[in-house]
C-alpha cells in the first residue's frame, strides 16, 4: 500500500472499494436526537479496476451504493455494488466491457448482452451503460439509482439490491438525462433530458413522472441538430423551470464516430468560449417556454443552487465556471501527486444570482402617487412606446389634464403598435382606455412591422388644412 500523499489520492479516488452487504454496527459518540430516524442513501463510483483494465475517469468507476441507517439513536452502515448488466458483463468478463462516458470498452460482440453495442458503428445514438451512478431519486415509495442517460435502476433502499432496469426511452423519446431532478408539492418527479436527432429534430424534453409512466410536459428546440447543450442540472421555481443552455455542447457528430476513432465520449463536449449562455424560462402552469429570451456571456455550469420568485421576477443562483477544466481534473491519471496543482489550474467556481424579469415589454400605467399599477399584455407582443392621446372632453387626469374635479369626462387613449414574436400572429395598433388599460379596439396590419423607437400622435385639427382630403384620394 502506498504511503504519503500520492497514497491517499490513491486511497480515495483509485482503489477499488470492498462492499459490506450486511449492516455493521456504527460506534456513535455524541446524541442523536430521538426524532432522527430513516436513511440516508448515497450514490458513486467505487470500483475502478476490472481485472488487468482500469477506467480513465473517475466518474466512471462502478456504482456502490451506500447508506446510513439511523434508528433509536444508532446508525448501521451498509454498501453493495449496483448489480447493473454493465456491472455483470464487466465482473464476467474480468475486464471493462462496456463503455462509461471517459472510457471506451471494445467488447467481444459474441460474448455479452451487449452485443447491442455494436450498434455504434450503424447509429449515431450509442446503446449507454446502465451504471447509475451518480445520484438517487424517489418516485413515491420507488426509489431508484441514476446517472445522466436513459436507464434507472430501481433499488432495494433497505438491503440496497438491485431491481428492475427502467428505460426512459420507453416513455419519453430521450438519450440523455439529468441526474438531479425535481419534486413537486404532489411528489411528482420532475427531469429533463435531451433527445437527439429524433425525426431530424434534436430538443430538450422536460418531462414528469407520475406515478404510473413519464410524460413529456414541454420540449425546447435545440438551437443546433448536431451540437446540443450538455447540462447537468436545472433549476425549478414555484411556477418555472429554468433551463440554461451553455455553450458547452455536445458534439453528436464527435459522438457517433468516437467507438471507430477509439476516443471516449468526454472528448465530443466542447466549451465553445465565444458563443452565448441562453436562459429559458418554462411556465409550469402554460407548459409553455415563455417568448422572452435572455442571454449571458459564454460559462459552463453544473448545479444549481436555487430558484424563487419576487416581485415578477425569477431569481437563481448557480455555481459557474469560465470553462471546463473542472471535468478534466477528475481522470484519474490527474489525481495524482500532482493533484493540487492540478486543481490551482482548474477554473474557481463562482456562485451567481440571476434575476429575470418576468414582466417586461407591456404597457404598465404606474400611479406614483398611489404606487399602484395596472397593465396590459398578452403572449408573444412586444408593444412599442405607448403614446397617450387626451380626449377632446377632458375633466380628469387620464382624460388628459391633472385631476381636479370629481365628474367623469370621456377617457383618454392609449396607442401602441404591436410587433409579435409569433410569425402567425400579425402586428397591430393596440387602442386601450388610458383610464383602465381594457383594449377597446386593435387594428392588425398584415405587413412585417419594425419594433419602432418614438413618435407622436397629431390630431386632425391640426392637420394643415391642404393635408386634408389627401387619404380619400389614394384610396380612391
Ligand atoms: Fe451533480
Amino acid at each position: 500500500m502506498a504511503s504519503g500523499p500520492l497514497g491517499a489520492l490513491e486511497a480515495i479516488f483509485g482503489r477499488n472499494k470492498e462492499e459490506h452487504p450486511e449492516p455493521l454496527r456504527a460506534e456513535v459518540t455524541g446524541e442523536i436526537p430521538s426524532w432522527m430516524e430513516g436513511i440516508l442513501l448515497r450514490n458513486g463510483p467505487g470500483m475502478h479496476t476490472i481485472g488487468e483494465s482500469k477506467y480513465n475517469h473517475w466518474f466512471d468507476g462502478m456504482a456502490l451504493l451506500h447508506s446510513f441507517t439511523i434508528k433509536n439513536g444508532e446508525v448501521f452502515y451498509r454498501s453493495k455494488y449496483l448489480r447493473s448488466d454493465t456491472y455483470n458483463c464487466n465482473i464476467e468478463a474480468n475486464r471493462i466491457v462496456v463503455s462509461e462516458f471517459g472510457t471506451m470498452a471494445y467488447p467481444d460482440p459474441c460474448k455479452n448482452i451487449f452485443a447491442k453495442a455494436f450498434c455504434y458503428l450503424s447509429h449515431t445514438i450509442p446503446e449507454f451503460t446502465d451504471n447509475c451512478l451518480i445520484n438517487i431519486m424517489r418516485n413515491g415509495e420507488d426509489i431508484y439509482a441514476t446517472s445522466e442517460v436513459n436507464f434507472i435502476r430501481k433499488i432495494n433502499p433497505q438491503t440496497l439490491e438491485t431491481l428492475e432496469k427502467v428505460d426512459y426511452t420507453k416513455y419519453v423519446a430521450i438519450n440523455l438525462a439529468t441526474s438531479h431532478p425535481h419534486y413537486d408539492s404532489a411528489g411528482n418527479v420532475l427531469n429533463m433530458g435531451t433527445s437527439i436527432v429524433d425525426k431530424g429534430k434534436t430538443k430538450y424534453v422536460i418531462f414528469k413522472i407520475p406515478s404510473a409512466a413519464p410524460e413529456v410536459m414541454c420540449t425546447i428546440p435545440s438551437r443546433s441538430l448536431l451540437h446540443p447543450s450538455y447540462y447537468h442540472s436545472f433549476g425549478m421555481s414555484e411556477n418555472y423551470i429554468i433551463f440554461v443552455e451553455q455553450p458547452f455542447k455536445l458534439d453528436i457528430l464527435k459522438m457517433a464516430t468516437a467507438y471507430i476513432r477509439g476516443v471516449n465520449w468526454a472528448s465530443c463536449l466542447i466549451f465553445h468560449k465565444d458563443d452565448k449562455t441562453w436562459i429559458h424560462l418554462i411556465d409550469k402552469r402554460t407548459k409553455k417556454v415563455t417568448s422572452t429570451k435572455f442571454y449571458t456571456d459564454a460559462m459552463v455550469l453544473f448545479h444549481h443552487v436555487n430558484a424563487y420568485e419576487e416581485d415578477d421576477h425569477v431569481v437563481f443562483d448557480v455555481i459557474s465556471y469560465t470553462d471546463n477544466s473542472l471535468y478534466q481534473m477528475f481522470y484519474l491519471k490527474n489525481l495524482d501527486s500532482n493533484f493540487e496543482n492540478n486543481v490551482k489550474l482548474a477554473a474557481i467556481p463562482t456562485c451567481k444570482r440571476f434575476v429575470l424579469p418576468l414582466q417586461c415589454d407591456k404597457v404598465v400605467k404606474f400611479d406614483i402617487l398611489t404606487k399602484k399599477r395596472i397593465h396590459w399584455e398578452e403572449e408573444h407582443c412586444w408593444p412599442a412606446e405607448p403614446i397617450f392621446v387626451p380626449s377632446p372632453n377632458t375633466k380628469e387626469e387620464d382624460d388628459g389634464r391633472r385631476h381636479d374635479s370629481s365628474v367623469t369626462g370621456e377617457a383618454g387613449i392609449i396607442l401602441s403598435a404591436i410587433v409579435t414574436s409569433e410569425p402567425e400572429k400579425l402586428p397591430f395598433l393596440l387602442i386601450l382606455d388610458a383610464k383602465t388599460f381594457k383594449e377597446i379596439a386593435r387594428a392588425t396590419v398584415n405587413v412585417e412591422l419594425h419594433l419602432d423607437l418614438h413618435g407622436c400622435f397629431i390630431p386632425q385639427k391640426d392637420l394643415k388644412t391642404e393635408h386634408e382630403g389627401d387619404l380619400d384620394k389614394e384610396l380612391e
